[in-house]
């Protein structure tokens, strides 16, 4: 318990292998009676519609009760395996302090309790089931009693509990301690990676004012193809040549898109076009691309030590990376210093380079650059920053997520230089909204401009002759396709 030590939240409690709080009542004989329903979790539990009634929350107490008992039972051993054997001698001990709590329950319900038992000792406790399900993106914690999904690009609250605080807390530590990690209250932030690469990030008091906060950002282990992506109509067939005809003729091209738009998704699709027979340097905050191509060398920035040194950031990485050779650098996400030094790189013969970046709209993106190009201390007029950019990027790629929870490419933006201070953008393909089905789902239709990119000649020389339907040119004597 060493993390609610170091925050200082540790409850009073006597029982040397409490963790949660949650022990048996403290009158003689304590550990013959049945854990009561927390009176302050009742108390603040939201009486709405799938909120965790009392039994739930009566298994939850249970469930805790058990696995202090059993960990206070293992002694030297608590850092048990899960095997055929410990499992056998764990299901002895849980049929044992099941009885000892009085309490009768179904098999179903023990069986389920057997369960809730297993994941708090070897898995994220209450985490687990949502971290089993393929179909869930997005996990949120705000607090032991608010805990939210992501599923099919949609939000929602799970009737997930927590007993308290210091369980999230237990949680946390349990995600962090193995990464040799720390979180506390001089510094309440963490980031981390679950062992299947989903990415986490916990604040905790004082910080997360309203208890320990934990999202979870799921791995998705079938990245989805380009031919995924067609199909769910986040871009034509028509859309996804043009993007292949990009990539293979080497233009810069920058994905920008909110949090959770599809960025890094599109991105590896992206990335997934390049030659097999080109040399690939990824650069990421954590491994999320996934190439198919083998001449792959993937980078990863890390975090300080604990005693602050050693931290290597995007930007030491991109600079790094210039110096191996790279026919494509892949930077998975653009958020601060890094942006100037990938411009530079862009701009000094490092053709067909790919990234990210948070931005709403094309324009935004230009924008987002300009002021992480500045940030970074570049000591250049604006205009020449833009230039920079102008000359860099070729092409701007912007994902959205839909109200209805569709993830679309909104744009496909050229950036066809500097007209006096100004960046021109041209739209080669834009989202149009039509309206709204009765169940809220948004009609929409993606459809080209009519406007050839000035970089035709460009993929015309890689060879691509792309049809002028593609952009949506009237082939005469034939109706406009779209
Ligand atoms: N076009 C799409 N259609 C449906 N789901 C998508 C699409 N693009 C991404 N996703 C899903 O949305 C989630 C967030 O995607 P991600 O690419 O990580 O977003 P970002 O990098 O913008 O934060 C992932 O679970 C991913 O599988
Ligand atoms: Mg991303």
């Amino acid at each position: 318990m060493a993390l609610l030590k170091r925050i200082g939240g540790t409850p009073s409690n006597d029982t040397p292998s409490a963790g949660t709080g949650v022990a048996a009542p403290p009158t003689p004989p304590a550990s013959s009676q049945p854990p009561r329903a927390h009176a302050d979790v009742q108390a603040a539990a939201p009486a709405q519609p799938g909120a965790t009634d009392v039994s739930d929350q009566r298994m939850l107490e249970l469930s805790l009760w058990i696995v202090d008992r059993i960990q206070g039972s293992l002694g030297t051993q608590s850092d048990l395996k899960r095997t055929p054997e410990s499992e056998r001698m764990l299901q002895e001990r849980f049929a044992n302090y099941l009885r000892q709590s009085g309490v009768s329950l179904s098999e179903a319900q023990a069986r389920r309790l057997y369960e809730m038992v297993m994941d708090e000792l070897f898995g994220f406790g209450p985490l687990e089931p949502l971290l089993r399900d393929d179909s869930i993106t997005e996990v949120m914690v705000n607090g032991p009693r608010l805990v939210y999904i992501e599923q099919n690009g949609k939000i929602t609250l799970t009737p997930i509990r927590f007993a308290n605080d210091e369980h999230v807390l237990k949680v946390i530590d349990r995600i962090i301690r193995p990464l040799g990690r720390r979180i506390d209250r001089k510094w309440p932030m963490v980031d981390a990676r679950l062992p299947d690469g989903s990415r986490v990030n916990a604040v905790i008091p004082p910080c997360a004012i309203d208890g320990p906060s934990i999202t979870i950002r799921k791995f998705a282990k079938k990245k989805l193809t380009v031919e995924d992506l067609i199909r769910f109509g986040s871009i034509t067939p028509e859309m996804a040549e043009f993007l292949r005809a990009c990539v293979v003729s080497r233009l810069n091209i920058i994905v920008s898109g909110g949090t959770g738009s599809g960025k890094t998704t599109l991105l590896n699709v992206l990335s997934n076009f390049i030659p097999e027979d080109e040399r690939i340097v990824t650069i990421e905050d954590s491994a999320e691309l996934k190439l198919a191509q083998e001449h792959v060398v993937r980078l990863e920035s890390k975090p300080p030590e604990v005693d602050g040194t050693g931290r290597v950031t995007i930007n030491d990485l991109v600079i790094n990376s210039l110096r191996m050779r790279p026919e494509r650098i892949v930077i998975g996400e653009c958020r601060g210093g890094e942006t100037m030094a990938m411009l530079q790189a862009m701009n000094t013969g490092h053709d067909g380079s790919l990234s990210t970046l948070h931005a709403n709209t094309p324009r935004d993106a230009i924008a987002r650059m300009e002021t992480m190009a500045m940030m970074a201390g570049m000591d250049m007029p604006v205009h020449v920053i833009r230039e920079q950019i102008a000359s860099a990027v070729d092409l701007i790629v912007q994902q959205t997520r839909l109200e209805d929870g569709q993830r679309k490419v909104a744009y496909i933006t050229e950036v066809q230089g500097m007209e006096g201070d100004v960046v021109v953008l041209q739209d080669i393909f834009m989202l149009h909204i039509l309206g709204k089905t009765p169940e809220g789902k948004l009609i929409t239709e993606l459809r080209p401009t009519g406007t050839r990119p000035r970089f035709s000649s460009r993929l015309e020389a890689h060879g691509f002759k792309l049809p002028p339907h593609i952009f949506g040119a009237q082939i005469p004597g034939q109706n406009k396709r779209w």
